[in-house]
């Protein structure tokens, strides 16, 4: 409070009595605030100008609202799945990323430009000089800033400007939902819905159907009717190579499904000699590696992106999202970043009749990050 004659303040009777404009007044005279300039910015009501002024406003907000709803239709319904780029569908599939993209960035910017166009056309733009003091507000400081912003509101005919109010109402509205639908998206989704069993999150791609199954080891060589499977020569210490399950038989649409999952893609390492030396075994998982070969899913355990680097010098695996870091000669252990899991490990041997890697089963524990009905 910057008064200096205390006895000059109404009485909280005569505060309870005073208008708004009183209030106002007052409020400014308190805190030594002196309106310089305090214009109506449309005297004249109703004129075109005024009205071409509303219009732009509520087109911006009209067209965030339009902008949301598209982008909560394609966030839903666009397809999203991965289709490779000789298939029909690639187009549609290429553009989910941008379509919400552009979708949710016209929804933000048209609620952020309609608010620039009110505040700069709506709202009166005064010119005050305000003296700054010490300690909390008193309680006339309460109510009269209430009664100035009471008063901007009313000074800015929002409430007589129902083409503004009701396109706020959507676009804010929209952009509301929109911003909601991409958490709770994920959480309305049954994540076994496209599994091939009722526990698919427990199984991937590379789980045996029936016995003696052989399930190779395949790299992807970009031609996806090029068979290119993995011998234990192929790799030298201290390489890493991509690989996906493959069964004798699977067609090229098997191929691109296997692709599609995001569960099949593993880490095949060959580890130096003198590296795989100092290898510390996983209890029960000791069998689970061929010599120098150790292979382990590339989902990270963190929030599941591609930990797609191996550096060799380290042994260490790295997940570029967040920076976690495991160790390729500790059952890939988190030893850096967020991620507090290991990475699954996948078991392989080298089928004797041919010469190929071959995996001996499924992961015995869930890959990736938590989800609801993990255990471990
Ligand atoms: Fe790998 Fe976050 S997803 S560190």
């Amino acid at each position: 409070m910057s008064t200096d004659k205390p006895e000059d303040l109404p009485s909280e009777e005569e505060l309870g009595q005073m208008s708004r404009d009183e209030l106002v007044k007052l409020g400014s005279k308190l805190d030594g605030v002196e309106l310089v300039e305090y214009p109506d910015p449309w005297p004249v009501k109703g004129t075109r100008a005024e009205k071409r002024a509303e219009r732009q406003v509520a087109f911006w907000f009209a067209l965030s609202g339009i902008a949301g709803l598209a982008f909560v239709v394609a966030f839903i319904w666009w397809p999203a799945r991965y289709v490779a780029p000789d298939q029909d569908g690639y187009l549609m599939y290429s553009l989910y990323t941008p379509v919400i993209g552009v979708t949710l960035g016209v929804a933000i910017l048209g609620i952020g430009i309609g608010v620039l166009n009110y505040t700069r056309k709506f709202v009166p733009h005064e010119i005050a000089v305000q003296q700054r003091h010490d300690g909390g507000s008193s309680e006339i400081d309460k109510a009269t800033i209430l009664a100035n912003l009471a008063d901007a509101g009313n000074r800015s005919t929002i409430a007589r400007r129902p083409m503004i109010k009701r396109s706020l109402a959507f676009g804010g509205g929209v952009l509301g939902l929109a911003l909601t639908a991409v958490p709770l998206g994920g959480l309305l989704r049954n994540p076994h819905a496209q599994s091939d069993n009722k526990d698919g999150l427990l199984h991937t791609p590379w789980q045996h159907t029936k016995k003696d199954e052989k399930v190779f080891l395949r790299r992807v060589t970009g031609d996806n009717d090029e068979l290119s499977l993995v011998r234990p020569e192929d790799l030298d210490g201290g390489a890493m190579e991509t690989v996906f399950p493959y069964r004798e038989g699977d067609t090229h649409e098997d191929w691109v499904k296997m692709l599609k999952r995001g569960d099949s893609p593993v880490m095949l390492i060959r580890l130096r000699p003198h590296d795989a030396a100092r290898v510390i075994k996983h209890e029960g998982q000791e069998d689970f590696n061929y010599g120098d070969y150790y292979a382990y899913t590339k989902i990270c355990s963190h929030v599941g992106c591609p930990t797609s680097l191996f550096e060799s010098r380290s042994n260490r695996i790295l997940c570029p999202c967040h920076q976690s870091q495991f160790d390729a000669l500790q059952y890939a252990k988190p030893v850096f970043g967020p991620a507090t899991r290991k990475l699954a490990q996948l078991p392989i041997a080298v089928d004797e009749e041919t010469g190929y890697f071959i995996s001996t089963g499924d992961f015995i524990e869930p890959i990736g990050p938590a989800y609801w009905e993990r255990k471990s």
